[in-house]
C-alpha cells in the first residue's frame, strides 16, 4: 500500500529523490513522482501540474484521485494556498482544514453518475480524516511547524478572486479561509475510501479585509516559507504505520 502528497500552489515537488511516472485512467492521464522513504513508496502529485499550468476549474480532479486509487494509495495529505477572512489567521500562518463550504459551480463531484452504475452518496460528518489531522498536529510539534489552528475552508469556483461582498457573506456563514481547489478533491478521496487531510498556508488577506490588492508575490513567498517544513512533516507521518481502525474514511460511501 502506498501513501500520497498532493501539492497545491507553490508546492511542485516533495524534495526527495524521485522517479516521474504517468498513468492512464478512465478520466485522463496523470503524471506524478514516486519517492521511496525507508522502504515505503510515497506518491507526489502536483495538483496544478509541475509548471502550474492548470487553473483550479480545469484540474482533472477525478483523474488525479482515480490515479491515486489505482496506485493503491490509502492515505493522502494535501497542501492548499488560501486567503484569510479570519483576523486570527494572517499571511504565513499554517492551519488544518476541518470542514468546507462549497461554492464551486461547474465541477463534476462524483465517480457515481448513475446510468448503468450504482447511485451513491458520500457521508460528510468528518470530511477530513481525524486520524491524519491528529497525526499531522503531533508530528508538527516535533518538526517545529507552528499550527495556528483549525479552519473552515470556503471553496470558490475561481479562477477570479472574490469580491469584498462575497467575502463578507462567506465570513458570516462561518468560513475562515478561501481557496479554489479543495472541492471536489476531498470529496472524491472520500468516495474512494481514502483517508484524506489538507493543511493550508495563508498567502494573503481576502479581498476587502485590509482594502489592499492581492499580490502574486505574496502568495509565492508565503508558500515558499512553509512548503519544505509541511511536506517533510507529511513524509514523517506517511512513512510510519497509521492506525486504520481509528476513523471511518473507508466506510463513507452509502450505495443505494
Ligand atoms: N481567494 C481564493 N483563493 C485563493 C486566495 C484567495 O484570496 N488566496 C490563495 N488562493
Amino acid at each position: 500500500m502506498r501513501r500520497a502528497i498532493i501539492g497545491g500552489t507553490g508546492v511542485y515537488d516533495a524534495g526527495s529523490e524521485v522517479k516521474t511516472e504517468q498513468l492512464v485512467t478512465a478520466y485522463g492521464d496523470v503524471t506524478y513522482d514516486v519517492m521511496k522513504v525507508e522502504g515505503r513508496e510515497i506518491i507526489f502529485l502536483p495538483r496544478h501540474g509541475k509548471k502550474h499550468s492548470t487553473p483550479p476549474h480545469k484540474i482533472n480532479y477525478r483523474a488525479n484521485m482515480m490515479a491515486l486509487k489505482m496506485l493503491d494509495v490509502t492515505h493522502v495529505y494535501a497542501t492548499v494556498a488560501v486567503g484569510s477572512m479570519n483576523d486570527a489567521y494572517e499571511p504565513g500562518d499554517v492551519f488544518v482544514i476541518t470542514d468546507f463550504i462549497d461554492f464551486t459551480k461547474s465541477r463534476v463531484q462524483t465517480f457515481f453518475e448513475g446510468d448503468d452504475g450504482p447511485v451513491a452518496h458520500v457521508e460528510m460528518t468528518e470530511p477530513y480524516c481525524g486520524t491524519l489531522r491528529a497525526a499531522f498536529k503531533e508530528q508538527a510539534q516535533k518538526s517545529g511547524v507552528e499550527i495556528k489552528g483549525d479552519a473552515v475552508y470556503v471553496c470558490t469556483e475561481g479562477p477570479r478572486f472574490e469580491t469584498a461582498a462575497e467575502i463578507r457573506m462567506y465570513h458570516q456563514m462561518g468560513g475562515d479561509v478561501v481557496g479554489m481547489t479543495n472541492v471536489p478533491e476531498s470529496v472524491l478521496a472520500k468516495e474512494l475510501g481514502m483517508c484524506y487531510a489538507a493543511v493550508g498556508v495563508i498567502t494573503n488577506w481576502c479581498t476587502g479585509i485590509e482594502g489592499k490588492h492581492i499580490e502574486g508575490h505574496q502568495i509565492a513567498e508565503s508558500m515558499e516559507k512553509n512548503k519544505v517544513k509541511i511536506t517533510q512533516t507529511f513524509i514523517e507521518v506517511l512513512k510510519e504505520e497509521i492506525d486504520v481502525n481509528s476513523c471511518k474514511c473507508d466506510r463513507s460511501l452509502i450505495v443505494l
